[in-house]
């Protein structure tokens, strides 16, 4: 799976986003250890808090589908180039990263690719 088409799919999935109040979908496309891949989207509830981000979404299908290691996730937003995942998604990511990180696959400026590592972008994270 390359990552260009880790994005489209992510693309893809942002189109079901349930993102009423906001009005800023997001879309997520996890590449798990199996080379299996797994979507999720942004879904909102009127009590705001209950909101779960795509990222979290595709990872939680990752794992109830049996994964436990995660290689990539590319994020995409109709609404924004480059939408880089909150705090709350980068420490759900740490919990379930490979051997050798995760990749952050995000849509450049000038539409190719902007890839980060997890370590980059979560730094001294927590861990038990
Ligand atoms: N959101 C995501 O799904 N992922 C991100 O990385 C940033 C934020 C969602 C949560 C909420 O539904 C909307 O975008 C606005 O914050």
């Amino acid at each position: 799976m390359d990552y260009q088409n880790l994005l489209e799919k992510a693309k893809e999935v942002s189109k079901n986003s349930y993102s009423p109040y906001s009005k800023f979908p997001v879309g997520a496309c996890v590449l798990a250890e199996s080379g299996k891949t797994y979507i999720g989207t942004n879904v909102e509830n009127a009590s705001f808090g209950a909101t779960i981000c795509a990222e979290r979404s595709a990872i939680l299908n990752a794992v109830a589908n049996g994964e436990r290691k995660i290689k990539a996730v590319a994020i995409y937003s109709p609404k924004m180039k480059k939408c880089a995942p909150c705090g709350l998604c980068r420490q759900v990511m740490c919990e379930f990263k490979s051997d050798s990180g995760i990749d952050i696959i995000l849509e450049a400026e000038d539409g190719g690719l902007d890839i980060h590592t997890l370590d980059e972008l979560m730094p001294m994270s927590f861990d038990l």
